[in-house]
């Protein structure tokens, strides 16, 4: 029996169950999938050495729990629907028997070429059947993918490739979002130009005809011409590699981060049918990005392992009209919408009465992810988007949580708007001070720093190639604890509303950004000396970017210098990361040790004349200059 939560009463009595016996738990949750050989230890870990296993010793391809089973059982049910970026565009539609070919033949075409268990392959694709289609046929193969955002630049695609060490890519001509074309081909040329190592890479003919231009390339329809549809599924250890996904933090540059085929699968699967109350054969309309980890797992992953239909919608919420969103839920019957909250407040601002020209009668659920959704947000999805009748689920989780760790659970617990409420079963969340003691659940004031106790299945297991920062980024700040970098509040009933980053991340439109890696693409034009980034509070992206540099001597023409440096993000990380504010100043306020005082560049934004103690400054009258540069540049 699958462990289904239909009930408060389930929800408490699962929760204990999972708290009391993980492993007994998450077997149970596990068996419902086919398995090629059983597990014979559920769960082991250590964590502060980041020694994370579960089902030791099971063997599975998530591909046959994804696809054949499905394709055995409802052959021609819809397994992903395709909306495209241009409406006057057909969509396009596969069932579980297309896709299950449509995977077959990619990974036999892989195999061709060379690709073996563990071999790395990266996709730089727009959302179109062939991503989807590309990463099933990876994990097939047992090919790690590592599926890097089409709006990544040049440089942060060959960054992801050699780290990753990846043999083959697989790309597109071209695409547009809304009324922007993306020359994708050209710019993962500038890319190639730096990856030896890439033996192969595939273009999917996206725009329209295209001929291979060197030995190195081959036509997607190439690849797959003449190959039997029929593909092996590989035996995969539990705790074998499945996928990279590449995400910023506080320092450095970004990691790769590692989940692996059993945990993953289990967490994707589970998570999505009982956040979301779903039945087998729903559709569900997730509108991230594949990639980002939300179109990896409630896109793709989930949805499948569910036997939903997925919509994969290759544009923009707002064009070429601003119903776009609504006329795809009508014109598909999606049964759940999962967006983020600065889609809902881009598309609040253009008003209420677009909505409510669309019934949307399908819809039973609506979902929030990506950043904390604020009352006003929260209030008009709703009313307007769920005409009052759907609940939402305001989910909390990252990249490195594989999956949902803190929600609602549509219809079955009660949501508060802005509050992520309840940990899902096998999910212990603490508040932890700034001395790494927990904050008792009787505490006056219960806010802090978010960490989970203990490993749930879908808990990364290592930054790729780099084990030890794994480790040192998230196992030991607090040891013995799961560090997130967000600080949340807890209420007396156990809720939890979380509040956004503690760390040097910020959440622009529910992308992070690392602001060290900002600075870093700053710092290289040849007259910045040095610079900081902060986050400032944004109506609708949830945060902006303002930047501080300082130059060897003052710009002569601040506007063509600021324009330089957008270009220089531009190259360096993507058009996503530009700063909406860039300040040149004399200085930064720094401790005598040489550490920027951010939080000071934050307040000065917010126009806040209590900085608190600046004694330990080294210099604190750079704090008076900079205020009159960001005054001057209000008024301006
Ligand atoms: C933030 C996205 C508030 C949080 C799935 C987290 C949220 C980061 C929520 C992870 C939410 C995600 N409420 N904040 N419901 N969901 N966040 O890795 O700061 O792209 O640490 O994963 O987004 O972003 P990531």
């Amino acid at each position: 029996m699958y462990p289904e939560i239909t009930t408060p009463a389930d929800y408490l009595d699962h929760y204990k169950k999972s708290v009391e016996d993980p492993g007994a738990y998450f077997a149970e949750v596990a068996r419902s999938y086919i398995w090629i050989k059983p597990w014979h230890r559920t769960l082991e870990y250590d964590l502060p050495q980041g020694f994370i296993r579960w089902f030791d010793g099971g063997q599975l391809n998530i591909t046959q729990n994804c696809l054949d089973r499905h394709a055995l059982s409802h052959p021609d049910q819809p397994a992903l629907i395709w909306e495209p970026n241009d409406p006057s565009e057909s969509s396009r539609q596969l069932t579980y028997r297309e896709l299950l070919e449509a995977v077959g033949r990619l990974a036999n075409g892989l195999r061709q070429l060379g690709v073996r268990k563990g071999d790395r392959v990266c996709l730089y694709l727009p959302m179109i059947p062939e991503a989807a289609i590309a990463m099933l046929a990876c994990a097939r193969l047992g090919a790690i993918h590592s599926v890097v955002f089409a709006g990544f630049s040049p440089e942060s695609l060959a960054d992801r490739i050699n780290d990753a060490g990846c043999t083959v890519l697989i790309t597109a001509d071209g695409f547009s979002r809304g009324d922007k074309f993306i020359p994708l081909k050209e710019l993962a040329n500038q890319a190639l130009a730096v990856c030896p190592q890439v033996r192969h890479v595939v273009v999917v003919p996206r725009t329209g005809p295209y001929k291979p231009k060197n030995a190195r390339e081959i036509l997607w329809n190439d690849l797959l011409a003449g190959q039997p549809t029929q593909c092996e599924p590989e035996p995969m250890e539990a705790e074998d590699p499945f996928f990279i996904l590449y995400t910023s933090g506080s320092t450095g540059k970004p990691k790769g981060v590692l989940h692996t085929c059993g945990g993953y699968m289990v967490w994707a699967g589970y998570t999505l049918r009982n956040v979301f109350q779903t039945r087998p054969g729903e559709i569900f309309f997730c509108t991230a990005d594949v990639g980002w980890i939300t179109g990896h797992t409630y896109g793709l992953y989930g949805p499948l392992l569910n036997r939903l239909t997925t919509i994969f919608f290759e544009g923009v919420p707002t064009w070429p009209h601003s119903g776009r969103l609504w006329e795809i839920v009508e014109k598909h019957q999606a049964n759940v919408l999962y967006t983020a909250p600065t889609a809902i407040r881009a598309l609040e601002m253009l008003g209420g009465d677009i909505p409510d020209q669309y019934p949307m009668t399908s819809l039973r659920v609506l979902g929030s992810v990506g950043e904390p959704i604020n009352t006003e947000a929260w209030h008009w999805y709703y009313t307007h988007v769920g005409k009052g009748r759907c609940p939402i689920v305001d989910t909390w989780w990252q990249t490195e949580t594989g999956g949902i760790l803190i929600s609602t659970l549509a219809g079955v617990t009660p949501s508060v708007p802005a509050w992520a409420t309840l940990p899902l079963p096998g999910v212990q969340p603490v508040l932890l001070d700034d001395k790494g003691h927990e904050i008792p659940l009787d505490a006056p004031s219960s806010q802090g720093y978010l960490c989970i106790k203990s490993p749930w299945p879908g808990m990364m297991r290592s930054v790729f190639g780099h084990h030890q920062r794994f480790v040192e980024t998230y196992l030991r700040r607090f040891p013995g604890y799961y560090f997130t970098g967000d600080g949340a509040i807890r209420d007396s009933r156990g809720n939890f509303r979380i509040i956004g980053r503690v760390d040097d991340v910020v959440n622009v439109s529910g992308h992070r950004i690392g602001t060290g890696e900002l600075e870093d693409a700053i710092n290289q034009h040849p007259t910045v000396v040095e610079s900081a980034v902060v986050g400032v509070p944004h109506p609708i992206k949830g945060e902006a970017l303002a930047a501080f540099a300082i130059c060897s001597e003052p710009p002569l023409d601040s506007s063509a210098l600021r324009s330089e440096l957008r270009d220089l993000v531009i190259q360096k990380i993507g058009r996503f990361a530009v700063p909406d504010f860039i300040y040149f100043v004399p200085g930064l306020p720094k401790t005598r040790s040489g550490k920027i005082m951010r939080r000071l560049l934050r307040k000065i934004l917010a126009g806040d004349s209590d900085l608190g103690d600046t004694t330990s400054l080294l210099d604190p009258t750079v704090l008076d200059a900079i205020r009159k540069i960001v005054e001057q540049d209000c008024k301006n």
